[in-house]
């Protein structure tokens, strides 16, 4: 099976660390470029991440592009209080070898796609402000990818960052509503909080057996994710940490891990208390689907990816 051509959308916290990771070691991805957009952390920070990780995965020739550095209509509300102030469990990682691409994010989303028409899938991992930006300039932007996977939203109405929206919808609804609007099912796959909270908990044997393989990329995905796990101790009150945007990498590399899906009309909530809640609409009555939304995956599945993935030695 040929390696899936991806293009990443990230604002590269620890758990989207991992999922770099999962992109470019596992052997089932071709990254071809990476953008980052401001959200866990500020723009520059999540920037340096993605180059970090990159470099942890031998894989720092793939070029990361820099986008928008703050919500389409909000200020930024980060979740350093959740991975850390550098996103990265502050374990003071090296500064990476790597620069960020000069070309901007919006102009890398707009052009790849055209020039590789319907073959490139783009996995998103972040609040979508770049996406509604090139959006904006080409509403037929998600058409031209072979696919589009969206680690987004909460189809249990039970959020992270609130009572009931999940982090990167409720950072930037706005964008998260432009993208929903421009969406058919058959394109657009949505992996919300609610999967990641059932399929993707890294309990704390699950956590040992990261820390024991001992390889340099268990090492950094432990090590990373200490101050999350901590914020799920204290804050979720899961049985470890959960990884959203593993989860979602793993199920645009691997479709047959989807257990449960359903394509359904979604709209995204905008005033104060409901910011960010996913509208489902699954009346008779409802507009046409809009959205694919997964639901279970196989967890054992996903797990074993992740080991596998992070047990290859890397050539730096
Ligand atoms: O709600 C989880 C999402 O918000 C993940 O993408 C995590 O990295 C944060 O960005
Ligand atoms: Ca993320």
């Amino acid at each position: 099976m040929p390696a899936l051509p991806l293009l990443i959308d990230t604002d590269t916290g620890s758990d989207d660390a991992v999922a770099l990771l999962l992109a470019t070691a596992s052997g089932l991805g071709d990254v071809r470029a990476v953008t980052t957009v401001a959200g866990n952390v500020p723009l520059e920070t999540g920037t340096r991440n993605a180059l970090i990780s990159l470099q942890t995965a031998g894989r720092r020739d793939i070029p990361v592009h820099p986008g928008c550095h703050r919500p389409m209509v909000r200020t930024l509300s980060s979740a350093q209080h959740v991975h850390g102030q550098d996103g990265m469990g502050d374990i003071g990682l090296p500064d990476p070898v790597a620069a960020p691409h000069d070309t901007h994010a919006v102009e890398v989303l707009l052009s790849l796609p055209r020039l590789y028409p319907d073959e490139l899938t783009l996995v998103t991992l972040a609040p979508l402000t770049n996406i509604a930006a090139a959006l904006l300039r080409d509403p037929s932007l998600l058409s031209r990818f072979r696919h589009v996977y969206c680690m987004a939203g909460a189809a249990d109405f039970a959020g992270n960052v609130s009572p009931t929206a999940e982090f990167n919808v409720w950072a930037d609804p706005e964008a998260a509503r432009v993208v929903a609007q421009a969406a058919t099912p058959d394109k657009v796959t949505w992996i919300g909080w609610d999967v990641s909270r059932r399929d993707a908990v890294m309990t704390p044997a699950d956590q040992q057996r990261l820390e024991r393989i001992g390889t340099p990329m268990a090492t950094f995905a432990h090590r990373i994710n200490r101050v999350v796990a901590d914020w799920a101790r204290d804050v979720t009150g899961l049985a470890g940490y959960d990884l959203p945007d593993p989860i979602a990498m793993a199920v645009a590399l691997r479709p047959g891990l989807v257990v449960e899906r359903e394509q359904v009309h979604v709209d995204i909530a905008l005033d104060a208390q409901t910011r960010g809640q996913m509208i489902i609409d699954r009346r008779l009555t409802a507009p046409p689907p809009n959205l694919t939304l997964v639901r279970r995956v196989d967890e054992t599945g996903f797990k074993n990816l992740l080991f596998d993935t992070v047990s290859n030695a890397v050539t730096l």
